[in-house]
C-alpha cells in the first residue's frame, strides 16, 4: 500500500525517549507517521534514520506550545487516525521554591499543547479514531516536583473530558501512567534521585520506552474498541503503593 494510503499517525515528542519508539512501533504497526518535535536535529536524525529503514516515518519541526503553527500542521495533513501526545516537560523544583513560572511552564507544554491539539485534530479524525495522552504515575502525588504533578494530573482530568466529548463520533480516548522509564528525561534527576526513585520500583529497575510503545499500540489498535477515559498505568507496579517490606 502506498504511504498516503496508510493510517495516519501523529506523536508528539517523538524524536527522543518513549515518543521515538512510539513512533517506530507505530509505523512497524502499519500507520504513516508523523513524527513533531522541537529538537530539530534529532528530528532530522531520527525520522531519516527510520526512514531509510523503509518505515513510513516524517519528521515535522515545531514548538507545541505555538498555537497558531500547531493548528497550521494539523490542517496540512488531513484526517488523523492516531493522535499521541506525548512531548512533555520535566524538571525539580522544591515544594517551598517552585514559582508561578514553573507551574506556567508545565502546564504549557504538558497540557495546553495537548489540549489545543487535540482539539484540532479531533475536528477531522475519522469515527474510530484513537487518542493516547501520556501522563504519568506521578499524578498519583510525587516529591519535589509538585508543578509537574499537578500538570500531569490535569492530562487525566482533560483524557476523561475528551473521552466523553469524543466518543459518541466512535472515537476513544486514554492516558498512561509511566513509572520510571530510562529516557533521556532522566537528566533533570540527580545521580542521588535517580537512585532514590529506582529504591521505590518494585521490580527493582527503570521501564524501556518499548513498554510504552507497546501499551500506546495496544490503546490504538482497532481491535481495542471499548476502553476510553481510563488511565492504562504502565510503571512495574510502582502505583501499588505497598511498602515493599
Ligand atoms: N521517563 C520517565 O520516567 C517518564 C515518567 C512518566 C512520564 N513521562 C512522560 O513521558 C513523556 C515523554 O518523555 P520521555 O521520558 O520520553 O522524555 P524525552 O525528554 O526523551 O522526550 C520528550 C520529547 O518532547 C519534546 N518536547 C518537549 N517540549 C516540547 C515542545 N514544546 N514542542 C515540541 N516538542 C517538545 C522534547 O524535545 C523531547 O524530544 C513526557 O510527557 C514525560 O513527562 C516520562
Amino acid at each position: 500500500m502506498s504511504d498516503d494510503r496508510l493510517p495516519l499517525a501523529l506523536v508528539t515528542g517523538g524524536a527522543s525517549g518513549m515518543g521515538l519508539a512510539t513512533v517506530e512501533r507505530l509505523a512497524r504497526d502499519g500507520f504513516r507517521v508523523v513524527m513533531v518535535d522541537r529538537a530539530a536535529e534529532l528530528v532530522a536524525q531520527e525520522a531519516g534514520r527510520l526512514a531509510a529503514e523503509g518505515l513510513a516515518v516524517e519528521g515535522r519541526v515545531l514548538d507545541l506550545t505555538d498555537e497558531p503553527a500547531v493548528r497550521a500542521l494539523v490542517q496540512s495533513l488531513g484526517p488523523i487516525t492516531a493522535l499521541v501526545n506525548n512531548a512533555g516537560v520535566f524538571d525539580e523544583r522544591k515544594f517551598a521554591e517552585v514559582s508561578s513560572d514553573d507551574f506556567r511552564r508545565a502546564y504549557e507544554v504538558n497540557l495546553i499543547a495537548a489540549a489545543t491539539l487535540t482539539q484540532e485534530v479531533a475536528r477531522t479524525m475519522p469515527e474510530g479514531g484513537r487518542i493516547v495522552n501520556i501522563a504519568s504515575r506521578a499524578y498519583l502525588g510525587a516529591r519535589n516536583h509538585p508543578h509537574y504533578v499537578a500538570s500531569k494530573a490535569a492530562i487525566v482530568g482533560y483524557t476523561r473530558a475528551s473521552a466523553m466529548e469524543l466518543a459518541p463520533r466512535g472515537i476513544l480516548v486514554n492516558a498512561i501512567a509511566p513509572g520510571l522509564i530510562d529516557t533521556p528525561i532522566l537528566r533533570a534527576l540527580t545521580p542521588e534521585r535517580l537512585a532514590a526513585q529506582l529504591a521505590l520500583q518494585p521490580t527493582g529497575k527503570a521501564g524501556r520506552p518499548e513498554d510504552i510503545a507497546q501499551a500506546v499500540s495496544f490503546l490504538v489498535s482497532p481491535q481495542t474498541g471499548f476502553i476510553t477515559g481510563q488511565v492504562l498505568f504502565v510503571d512495574g507496579g510502582k502505583s501499588l503503593g505497598g511498602s515493599g517490606a
